[in-house]
Order: structure tokens, then sequence, then C-alpha cells
């Protein structure tokens, strides 16, 4: 017995309850005192029977991820050591399941012979997340309680299920009503005295037998499973390990199973994975704002502004459970906004991810004015009007107003600056930017904008109901287009030149598709409108060759059916367009610039390396607090991949020395700005550094 396992005894039973918080992760200081006193009541004659429970707020939640690729992870007893072990007693085990029981935790669960779960519980193999699978016994066992289908949904998709659908699947054996343990220990008391063989799941092969006599179902549940695996070799290891389950022995599977994740563990998608995973934590913890700051509490929020990116945080408010109020400036306005939020819940109806009922209560979570006084009883009041100052500066005043004290000022404001918008009202220790992205009500990022008066409990408060509305929060500083759109930009600088100088654009979307971005920077620009670029540029009086170009003549992007791109008859895939390639071509004739074949590195080096560099100045200006938060930003928000773990992890891959060489050269070239290495990105490339080793 240890701090993490203790072991008490109840009429022939051993309860071994296990403590190593905050989530039971199945470390080696855990599974070496858990294999003992396994082995213990294995040996112990008095014992008839074995419950494994855990304390705190859940169930095992996983092996320890901070272990992997290190010596803990390998020493024994080794997690699949420890299910063999349970799997081998013949004295029934059962596991006692509350909060989540995810990999590992559910792993071990199922080399137990049953599993009993509270209400609450969620069950899953969420490996595939960290660009893994199942490493002990999940991907064979699963399938021979839940059958093959079932299994591989769960572990390509990773998402965990509730009580009662594992119940209904079989992968638990009963749900506890009240005390979980004591139902827990009743449960192994009955089976004791039901006698045994107890057989353990590695024996049950009633659903895998199904399957071979009729193995149409769960082809087309891999094919389904499998659709969309964007350039990600965990979900296919995933599909392969249960179809081994179903097609090998037991053992011969077991075996697969372990190469498998042996190979994937050490692979570079994995340890980006793995490094989101942290980096979205240390994303939650806010340089100067402790724990011991209290949230403030909120209840109501209101909405100013029902065009497309107020409608979409005032949806994504409804869904968390909120009751949003929305503020227009006119009752038109407001009936337009509101038929688009109708129409997108009814596109879910139809899809068959909303019910009619869940419609009907979010939209009643809405009310609706033209009047300021009605935000009064507000907690969080969001704004998200026309870009341009003259209209926040009239909102901000009118909410300074009418506001309780107390109540959160935000703003959704994708460039301008935070503190002048702070400056309109009395209390700009109450103000903070929440930056959004469209489609507000999908996208997960949200750029908390802290401004410099903007209080710690004000930053405490958004960061909790952004994840409590299901957002992945990264707190910012103020600054032009702050980290995303910062670097969006620097991304973009150069992508014009390419194009005179011989790229086409859809060989730079290619490269961008290619390296594993959901689209290229030209289909962007034509989903999100070339027109918002353009009157952007025309009111601060800058052009661009081809963009503006492309606009006078009224090729806006899909929505007027053309723009870089062709879309004929409302299609949404772009197909190149001659005339657009005639027209790059006259351009680069009339600057007398000559044409030549660009290769795909070229692209990449004068488009993602000075996003690295970007990145470096915004490390240097204590913009983004750290390198992770900045790969978290472009991984939620600008589907910059996964399996490359944002920029910053990529780049370090990369090697800053090759980048800051490159850029050098680029530089030396153009004489851009975009080109010219920042000081700090130049020195951790002399001295041998990377990103994540580099000093705080
Ligand atoms: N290993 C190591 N640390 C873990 C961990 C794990 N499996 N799961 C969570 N943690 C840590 C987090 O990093 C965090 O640490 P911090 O406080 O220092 O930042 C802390 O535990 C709390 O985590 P969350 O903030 O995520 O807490 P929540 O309550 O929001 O969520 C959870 C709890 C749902 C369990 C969530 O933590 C989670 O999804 N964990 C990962 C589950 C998982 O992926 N399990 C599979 C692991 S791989 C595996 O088991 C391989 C096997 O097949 C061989
Ligand atoms: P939009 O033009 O679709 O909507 C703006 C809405 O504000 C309109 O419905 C308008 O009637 C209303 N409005 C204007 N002045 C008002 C006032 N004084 N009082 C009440 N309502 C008023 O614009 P969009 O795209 O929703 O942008 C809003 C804000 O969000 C801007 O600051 C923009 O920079 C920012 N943003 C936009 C993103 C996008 O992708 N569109 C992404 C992230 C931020």
């Amino acid at each position: 017995m240890t701090d993490y396992v203790t072991v008490t005894h109840e009429d022939g039973i051993a309860i071994i309850t296990l403590d190593n918080p905050p989530v039971n992760a199945l470390s080696l200081h855990l599974r070496q005192p858990l294999f003992a006193a396994i082995e213990a009541a294995r040996d112990d004659a008095g014992v008839k029977g074995l419950v494994i429970a855990c304390a705190g707020r859940t169930f095992v939640s996983g092996a320890d991820i901070s272990e992997f690729g290190t010596d803990r992870a390998r020493a024994t007893p080794s997690l699949p050591e420890l299910c063999a072990l349970l799997e081998s007693l013949e004295k029934p085990a059962v596991a006692a399941i509350h909060g989540t029981a995810l990999g590992g935790g559910l792993e071990l669960a199922l080399a137990c012979h049953y599993r009993v779960a509270d209400r609450q519980a969620k069950v899953g193999l969420p490996e595939v997340k960290l660009g893994i699978l199942p490493g002990a016994g999940g991907t064979v066992r699963l399938p021979r309680v839940a059958g093959p289908e079932k299994a591989v949904k769960m572990i390509v998709s990773g998402s965990p299920i509730g009580a009662a659908d594992a119940l209904a699947s079989g992968i638990v054996d009963e749900i506890a009503e009240g005390d979980l343990t004591g139902a827990a220990v009743a449960f192994a008391r009955k089976k004791v005295a039901e006698g045994g063989p107890h057989l353990p799941v590695r024996a049950r092969n009633e659903k895998i037998e199904a399957t071979h006599a009729d193995p149409a179902a769960f082809e087309a549940a891999v094919k389904q499973a499998t659709a969309k695996t964007r350039g990600l070799e965990a979900p296919l290891a995933c599909a392969e390990a249960v179809r081994n389950a179903v097609e090998l022995s037991f053992d011969e599977a077991l075996n697969k199973e372990r190469e498998l994740f042996t190979r994937l563990v050490s692979g570079v998608q994995s340890r980006a994975q793995r490094h989101l995973f942290f980096a979205e934590r240390e994303a939650a913890k806010i340089p100067g704002v402790g724990k011991d700051v209290t949230p403030r509490e909120i209840r109501k929020v209101g909405i100013i502004g029902a065009g497309t990116m107020g409608g979409g945080i005032a949806m994504a408010f409804a869904n968390g459970g909120y009751p949003v109020t929305m503020l227009e400036a006119s009752e038109e306005a407001l009936d337009r906004g509101f038929a688009t939020i109708e129409k997108n819940y009814a596109i879910s109806v139809q899809r068959g991810s909303l019910s009619e009922e869940d419609k009907a209560k979010r939209l009643a979570r809405f009310s609706r004015t033209t009047d300021y006084a009605d935000l009064a009883d507000a907690d969080l009041i969001i704004e998200a009007v026309f870009e341009e100052m003259s209209v926040k500066q009239d909102v901000f005043g009118k909410l300074d107003k009418v506001a309780k004290p107390g109540a959160i000022l935000a703003t959704n404001t994708s460039y301008l600056d935070v503190n002048r918008i702070a400056s309109f009202t009395a209390r700009p220790q109450d103000v903070v930017g929440l930056h959004f992205f469209s489609p507000a009500n999908v996208m997960k990022l949200l750029e908390i904008v802290r401004g410099e008066k903007t209080a710690p409990d004000v930053l405490a408060t958004v960061l909790t109901v952004g994840k409590r509305i299901g957002k992945v929060p990264v707190v910012v500083g103020v600054c032009h287009g702050f980290v995303g759109n910062r670097m969006l930009g620097a991304r973009g600088d150069d992508l014009e030149p390419l194009l005179l100088e011989g790229a086409a654009p859809e060989q730079i979307d290619r490269v961008f598709t290619d390296f594993g971005f959901v689209m290229g920077p030209f289909a962007m620009w034509d989903l999100a409108g070339l027109d918002v670029g353009w009157r952007n540029r025309k009111s601060l009086g800058k052009t661009a060759v081809i963009g503006d170009a492309l606009c006078e003549r009224g090729r806006f992007g899909q929505k007027t059916g053309k723009g870089m791109y062709l879309y004929e008859n409302g299609s949404r895939t772009p197909t190149p367009d001659p005339e657009v390639a005639k027209l790059i071509e006259d351009k680069a004739a009339e600057r007398g610039i000559e044409r030549r074949a660009i290769s795909d590195q070229e692209i990449i080096e004068r488009t993602l390396y000075p996003m690295i560099n970007e990145a470096a100045l915004i490390l240097e200006e204590k913009i983004a607090s750290r390198p992770s938060d900045i790969d978290i930003v472009w991984v939620n928000g600008y589907g910059f991949p996964i399996g490359k773990g944002g920029p910053m992890f990529w780049a370090d891959l990369e090697g800053l020395k090759t980048i800051v060489e490159r850029l050098d050269h680029w530089h030396a070239r153009t004489g851009k700005k975009v080109f010219e290495p920042a000081a700090s990105l130049r020195r951790l490339a002399d001295t041998g550094g990377s990103f994540s080793a580099r000093p705080a």
C-alpha cells in the first residue's frame, strides 16, 4: 500500500483504490503498487473477488502522456503487463467507473471481467487524438464487448460515449445509482456467488464471429470512420488494428497492436499532437493571473451587431446554454440577423446534428432589441459591429452609460487597438478583446486580447466562459492583427510577387494543401470575399496588383461565381480560370517581370518562413506568452495541420538555421521587411536553439 494505491476488504472483496491526482493517469509510480496489489489479492485465499476504483474526480483517464518517449513508459510493469495480470485472474475483477475512463483507463477496465459505471461516466479511447492508437489491448478487447463496428467508430474518432450508450453496447455491465463502489462490490459478490469460471474479455468471441458471418456492416463502418483522415497516420492504424482483431487470433492481434503503437508513438505526428495536448492546457495558464483569482459570474450575455460575427457568437453562447440579448441598429438588421441564425439551426436539423427540440431550446434563449437599456442586466457584452473606430467609439460610449458595474465589455475587433477602445469608457479594467473566428459558432479558436488595463479577474472570467462554450482560448496582447492575423499578413505578403514571377494560384494552393492546410490562401480569399480586402486597402490608401484588378472586374470570389478561380453553376470547387492566368501574365509583362518556373520549396520559403519570422517578433514583443500559444492559435483558427504541431513546432523540425539562411537569401534578393530575420530568431539559430527550448 502506498499513497497512490490503497486496499481495503469488504466481505471477501478486495477494493483497490487508485489515487493519482488530477486524473489518475497510469504513471509508473501508480502501476508498480497497483501490480503488487493485484498480485496480493490473487494470492490471498481470503479474497474472492476484486474491485478497482478511483479516488478523486475521475476513474483512470489514460496512460501518463508525459511519460511517452521516456524510460518510465517502458519500465515494468508496463500497462499491457498490468492488463495481462488482471485478465489472468480466476477471481472476478470489477472496474468501478466514475468520471472518464479514457485510453489506458478504459483498457484497464476492459482487462477486468466486468465494469460498473455511474450514470454520468464517460468511456472512450481517445488515443487517435494524440497521434497513436490504444496500446494496451483496447483495439482487441473493445470489439469483443462492443462489436467491431462500434469499436472502429469509437477508436478512429476518439470520441467518448456516455454510460447509457456504453451499457447498451455491452461495454459496461451495470449502471450504479448512488454509491458506485458499493454497487461494484455487490456486483463482484454476486459474481462470486454465481461461481466461475469468469470469462475474461479475450475469451468472448461472439461479436467477432458475428462479423465473420456478415462482414459488410463492418466494412461500411471502416469506410465511414476513415473517410477523412487528412494525412494523419493514426486513424488508419486504428482501423487496421480493429481489422486485425476481427481477422487474427487475440494474441496475434495484440502483438500487431503493440507494433503499430511503437511505430506511431515515436513518429513526428504523435509528437506533434502530444505537444498540442499540453500546449492547449498551458495556454489556459495566464501569466500574472493566479489560481486565487476568482472569475466573475456570467449569467446573461449581450451581443451588439447581428451580422456575420455577431450572429455566430450569439449562437455559440446560446449553444452553451446562456441567455443572449442581441442589439442591432435597426429592426430590419435584427430581422436579417435572426433569419440567418434560424437558417443555420435549420441546416443542423436537416443534417441530423441537432434535434428539433434542441433547436427550439436554443432559439428560446435569444431576445432582441434596438435599445441599449435592455443590456443593463448583462454580465458580458460583446460588440461585433463594423470595423471602424468611430463606430466602436459610439458603441462603447453608450455601453459605459448602461452596463451594470462589473459587467465585462468585449470587442470582437480583428485589428483595432483594444486600449483605444477601452479608453472610450470610464472602466478600461472591464474591457477586453474577444476575437472569435468565422464561422464563430464552429471555429474553436478564441483570441483573448488583454488590454493594458484589463483586470486579472476579467481575463479569468472570459477564459472560463470561453472554455464553457467549447472554445480554445489563448491570451494575446494588443497589436495590429494580434497573433493570428498578424502572422497571416506575413504569410501573404509575398503571394502576389510569386504569382507575377511565375507561380500559378493553383500551384500555390496545392503546395499549402500538400503541406496539410485545409485550404490554400487563394481558395481562402475567394471564400472570404476579395472585396473585403479591396475595401480595406482603399480605406488605407493601399493597392494590390492582382487583388485590385480582380475586384475591378467584379470578381469578388465565390459569392460572384468567380474570383481568383471560377465557380460555375453555384459550385464551391475552385477551377483554374485562363482569364486569371492571362491577367497575371499581362500584369507581369507591364512590370517587365520575367516569368520562370517556381519550385514548391520556394513557395514554402516565401510564405511560411516569413510567418515564423513574424512569430519571433510577436514573442519578442510579448504579444504571445509562449511559442506553444502560437501553435494553438494556428491549429485552431487557421487550419494549420495538427500532424505538424503548429508553426513553431514545425519551425523547430525544419531547423531554425535553415529558416534564417533562407530568409537572409530572400531578404538580400527582395529587400522586403518580412524576410529580415528577427534578432531573437537569428540568435536562436546561431546558438543551435529552438522555440521549444527557448528561454522564457
Ligand atoms: N497524462 C498526463 N497528464 C494528463 C493526462 C494524461 N493522460 N490527462 C490529463 N493530464 C493532465 C493535464 O495535462 C492537466 O495538467 P495541468 O493541470 O498541469 O495543466 C491536468 O491533468 C488536468 O487536465 P485537464 O485540464 O485536461 O482537465 P479536464 O478536467 O478539463 O479534463 C480529461 C480531464 C478529460 C481526462 C482530459 O485531461 C483528457 O482528455 N486527458 C487525456 C485523456 C487521454 O488522451 N487518454 C489517453 C492517453 S494515451 C493512452 O492511454 C495510451 C494507452 O493506450 C497505452
Ligand atoms: P458585418 O458587416 O457582417 O456585421 C456588422 C453588423 O453590425 C451589421 O449587422 C450592422 O448592422 C451592425 N452594426 C453596425 N453598426 C452598429 C451599431 N452602431 N449598433 C448596432 N449594430 C451595428 O460584419 P462582421 O464580419 O460580422 O464583423 C464584425 C466585427 O467582427 C468587425 O469588427 C470585424 O473586424 C470582426 N471580425 C470579423 C471576422 C470575419 O471573418 N468577418 C472575423 C473576426 C472578427
